[in-house]
């Protein structure tokens, strides 16, 4: 090609430079570490380059004079995306959906695409063809007359239509499918992704245009190689789920424009991905009659009380060694846990399995699920079913000491909405609250202890 553009390959560990690709880097002995990348492009380079800007000196300015001005966030009908971006879509903004395939990104921006009125959209796909992507808007029984579709793999190109079409919103599905003809590499490699997504980078700083780009992750979790595309954009949302279930998560994992503990949560359904804006509903499961081995815990999920259903199970290990599995739950400290049990309570757990789960295969990683869990291996381990009505909200400690959570307030309340008629919580949370504010019973402990004489002897 002619207008080849200069490139060089670097250590992704040191930045060491090299004119050709290396397999160990000579000064860090890292392997594989090598990868391509642009240092100078042609003269004559189609980038994108806003036209009509006239050029200003930029030199340093008072902070008191610059006005915020340009984040007017464009407010979707998804309050779950709107959530997790941190209040809407910011002009001007580049945030990446990464997610395994088939777990629904595709949907998700589709959706958005269509639903999104008031504003001209690209929908730009290198995945699937024009027609593919009408039966996927067909079935998602959605229509936008302001929504346009290509299916063009040059991002040279893409940003000659993008000139022609002057869109209010930028989707690419998916950048694995974006080639720029500066890079001699194929599409997906991370040379590729690395050079389309600084174009789209500058594209969308310059016209103050948002971009959406899809991402797939690979089996070590990463986005396209190592993390670099998460360092080049302003906000990450990873679409998780287990695809055995329904239900997918959007988690914030990078926002420069809001809080990184926010979750989405939606259904997959026939018709497309529903918004599920009260998630303790899909949590916890409709049972007749109590069973041993499940509580409810109070949890936080970023700034969200929900409420969710831990399942144990505890069994006579018949294979030697016993089992410990945990979904969802980090098992080290399931670990702990069963040491705390046995140690401080002398509840034999050494010889047997114990399997713990997480309602709908979510991952929880507030602490105030801990009490929970030690109710429900303590259930599963006697037999005896816990009350249906009870849930719970502590942390515990090496000594099975019961500790104070963050937000108890807001657990207590959702747990009032639900039904709930007992929630069992830390002795220390107890001085900032008030029964008299609560229908719900408050059942303060300060150890483990306590709470077994109180719900199993
Ligand atoms: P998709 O959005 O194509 O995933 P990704 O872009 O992340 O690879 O969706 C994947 C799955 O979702 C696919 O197996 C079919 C299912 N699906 C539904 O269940 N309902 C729907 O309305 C749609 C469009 C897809
Ligand atoms: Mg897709």
């Amino acid at each position: 090609m002619a207008n080849k553009a200069k490139t060089a390959f670097f250590c992704q560990n040191c930045g060491f430079e090299s004119s050709k690709w290396m397999g160990k880097c000579p000064t860090c002995d890292q392997w594989n570490t090598f990868t391509e990348e642009v240092i100078e492009r042609p003269a004559e380079a189609a980038v994108w380059k806003e036209e009509k800007k006239e050029k200003r000196v930029h030199g340093p300015v008072l902070i008191d004079e610059i006005t915020a001005g340009n984040t007017h966030r464009i407010v979707t009908a998804d309050l779950e995306l709107n959530r997790t971006l941190g209040g809407g879509i910011v002009p001007g903004s580049l945030v990446l959906i990464g997610g395994e395939p088939g777990i629904g990104k595709s949907t998700l921006l589709l959706q958005l695409a269509l639903e999104l009125k008031g504003h001209k959209i690209l929908y730009v796909s290198g995945e699937e063809s024009e027609q593919q992507i009408k039966m996927r808007a067909e079935r998602l029984n959605g229509k936008n007359g302001e929504l346009f579709v290509s299916t063009e793999i040059s991002i040279g190109k893409l940003f000659t239509q993008i000139k022609q079409l002057k869109p209010e919103l930028v989707v690419i599905d998916s950048i694995q499918t974006l080639m720029s003809d500066f890079v001699d590499a194929t599409a997906g490699s991370i040379a590729q992704i690395k050079e389309c997504a600084g174009q789209l980078q500058r594209y969308a700083k310059e016209s103050n245009v948002p971009v959406f780009i899809i991402g797939h992750i690979n089996k070590e979790g990463y986005i396209a190689g190592p993390k670099i595309l998460e360092h080049m954009v302003d906000t990450v949302l990873q679409f998780e789920g287990d695809r055995n279930y329904t239900h997918r998560i959007l988690r914030t994992i990078k926002n420069r424009f809001g809080s990184t503990s926010e979750i989405g949560i939606y259904k997959m359904e026939g018709d497309g991905l529903r918004q599920v804006n009260n998630p303790s509903e899909l949590l916890i499961t409709e049972k007749d009659e109590p069973l041993s081995g499940v509580a409810v815990a109070a949890t936080m999920e970023g700034l969200r009380p929900m409420l969710i259903e831990v399942q144990a199970l505890v069994s006579p290990a018949v294979y030697g060694n016993p089992q410990r599995t945990a979904t969802g739950f980090d098992l080290r400290r399931l670990n702990m846990l069963l040491a705390v049990l046995e140690k401080r309570g002398g509840f034999a757990y050494g010889n047997k399995d114990v399997f713990l789960n997480m309602a709908g295969g979510l991952r929880v990683e507030d602490p105030a699920i801990d009490l929970s869990i030690a109710c429900a291996l303590l259930s599963s381990l006697t037999d005896m079913a816990l009350p249906m009505n009870a849930c719970f909200a502590a942390e515990i400690g090496l000594s099975g000491e019961l500790r104070g959570v963050a937000r108890i307030e807001q657990r207590i309340s959702e747990a009032e909405k639900l039904g709930f008629e007992k929630i069992f919580i830390s002795k220390h949370n107890m001085k900032s609250l008030k029964q008299q504010k609560y229908q719900i019973e408050l059942k303060p402990a300060s150890k483990l202890e306590e709470i077994y004489k109180q719900l199993f002897v």
